[in-house]
């Protein structure tokens, strides 16, 4: 440990180790959450101007999505320069500015490390592309053509086509699981490995909480770069890529998920601990994400959390479902902890994806608030923005573009959030034309006007996460079964003496249900909880949830 990390651990020793225990995340996409420099492009200075807003919602935390220099092939998450801001979102001053304001209002920064690539533009791999001998020629995973020029093996890109591209200056293949220009590194190289532990001890001594880890199953690639196995179609989903797209018919075993991920994560942890930092990895596999979180956030040394998909899916869950996901998660990851969403900046916002009233928007969002886990919420979110449309000319995501029109990626989800009705661009930008357009739809949802109205949405998510913050059991506590019974899920959540028994009806009709034994008291009365009758009896009408805290005696 050096001067620097020990001055840090003194600072933090006294700090709360777990804050990232049942935390609240509200997740910014900084393309599209406020431009300050009018040039039609969300900023770092437009965060620092919105971080109030952000702090009335109540959140523990921030993750903001990439702004590190990039090309932006995929819009950040194609990383040039590690350690330095991309001049379209400010500058490493900028950074110091939303973490001390951050900090100010008591909100913890978390930054988005794409660790499993970086873009083509990158010197490490402009440098390795050039022969096989140089310093980085290992950085990246390259490999000779078989015999008859095709590719090494049968691995596929999430975006389209093989997972290799052919390089005229090496004369060889190079692998990416994403875009071509987003070339997959060699983690089985361990200047590799070294080198991207300093990108976050950097981040880590500029001052922020914690990292969410893009793809972090992807990391290490199989060295014998077999042949991933076909997946029959029954076994098949949309966990993670579009129905129509082929990289479901395989089962990623050797392209992903080996099991060498973990010796990394466990050494990135130990970088982190001075710290008191935390992690959130994100997990994606259609087929054992759930297992693969159990075992990344197992013991003390791995990752903290991971960020699960199960309800980032195309079809709503209906009680049934919660109670099989949550309950095939304590199988699967005993001593784990994940963290829930619904809406991210990579699918359809859930209201239109699972085609939601505003009554099923709030029992949803009640019912995040009480699962034992962490939350992240996104960008507008809060607001019940629906999934813009996008039309073809302005599309913007390469992904949609390749799969359009049965796959529209992901522009839809990335149109800049909406702060007032009257402004041209919804207050996001004064430039003549943002990036991405602001939805007509959404221009009569935005924060201003939703501030006025009472009965809006974003007050809903202000109560549901004050009611989070004001019982330990449901933000640090266990839970007992998750059962469902007709179109109701349930279960008792439990910290420290405090038991919380939280119940939903996920459906149009009232049900009728009945409390567990012992003395209950009802609260949560501000986000429509149920009376509870003194003979334990419920009446929960459509998308009620019921919520009560067992009284003493
Ligand atoms: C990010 C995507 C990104 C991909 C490649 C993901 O899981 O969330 O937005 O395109 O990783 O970095
Ligand atoms: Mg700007």
């Amino acid at each position: 440990m050096n001067i620097a990390e020990g001055a840090s651990l003194a600072s933090t020793l006294d700090k709360d180790q777990d804050w990232w225990r049942g935390a609240v995340i509200y997740q910014i996409y900084p393309r599209s959450f406020q431009d300050s420099n009018g040039d039609g492009i969300g900023d770092l200075r437009g965060i620092v101007q919105r971080l109030p807003y952000i702090a009335s919602l109540g959140v523990d935390a921030i993750w903001i999505s990439p702004f590190f220099t990039s090309p932006m092939k995929d819009f950040g998450y194609d990383v040039s320069d590690y350690c330095d801001i991309d001049p379209m979102f400010g500058s490493l001053a900028d950074f110091d500015a939303v973490v001390e304001t951050a900090h100010r209002l008591g909100i913890k920064v978390m930054i988005d490390l794409v660790l499993s690539h970086t873009s083509d533009q990158h010197l490490w791999f402009k440098e390795s592309r050039v022969d096989r001998d140089n310093d980085k020629a290992d950085w990246y995973v390259w490999a000779d053509p078989k015999p008859d020029g095709s590719p090494p093996n049968n691995w596929l890109s999430i975006f389209g086509g093989s997972a290799w591209q052919w390089s005229t200056q090496r004369e060889q293949y190079f692998l990416h699981n994403f875009l071509s220009s987003q070339p997959d590194l060699n983690f089985h190289e361990p200047a590799v490995q070294d080198a991207l532990l300093d990108v976050a001890r950097f981040w880590l001594h500029r001052g922020v909480d914690g990292f969410r880890l893009d793809t972090i199953n992807f990391y290490v690639h199989d060295a014998e770069l077999r042949d991933n196995p076909a997946l029959p179609p029954e076994k098949r989903n949309d966990t993670i890529a579009p129905r129509v797209n082929p990289y479901n018919h395989q089962d990623h075993l050797y392209s992903k998920n080996r099991p060498e991920n973990l010796a990394f994560l466990r050494k990135l942890r130990a970088v982190m601990d001075p710290f008191n930092a935390a992690a959130v990895g994100e997990v994606g596999d259609s087929l054992r994400g759930l297992q693969i979180i159990g075992e990344y956030t197992a013991g003390n040394d791995l990752m903290q959390m991971c960020y699960a998909f199960e309800f980032l899916s195309g079809t709503q869950p209906d009680a049934a479902q919660i109670a099989t996901v949550m309950t095939a998660f304590d199988d699967a990851a005993a001593e784990g902890w994940a963290c829930w969403a619904f809406s991210n900046h990579d699918v359809k916002r859930h209201p239109t994806r699972w085609n939601l009233s505003p009554a099923a928007q709030r029992l949803f969002v009640t019912m995040m608030m009480c699962l034992r886990g962490s939350v992240c919420i996104y960008q507008g979110e809060e607001l019940g923005l629906p999934e813009a449309d996008v039309a073809f000319d302005d599309l913007q995501d390469p992904y949609g573009i390749e799969f359009w029109p049965e796959f529209k990626g992901r522009d839809g989800c990335r149109t800049p959030m909406v702060w007032e009705p009257s402004n041209a661009h919804g207050g996001f930008s004064t430039a003549p034309r943002t990036w991405l357009p602001v939805s007509h739809e959404h221009m009569h949802m935005s924060v201003g006007q939703q501030e006025d109205d009472p009965g809006a949405l974003v007050h809903h998510y202000r109560r549901a996460i004050a009611f989070r913050a004001a019982h330990v059991a449901l933000i640090k506590g266990d839970h007992d079964a998750v059962t469902s019974k007709g179109d109701i899920v349930y279960f008792t959540r439990s910290h420290d003496g405090e038991d919380i028994f939280c119940a939903f009806n996920l459906s149009d009709s009232p049900s009728e249900f009945a409390l567990p034994k012992g003395n209950w008291e009802p609260i949560g009365s501000e986000l429509g909880g149920a009376h509870v009758s003194a003979d334990g009896h419920l009446h929960l009408g459509p998308w009620q949830p019921c919520l009560a805290k067992r009284a003493a005696g």
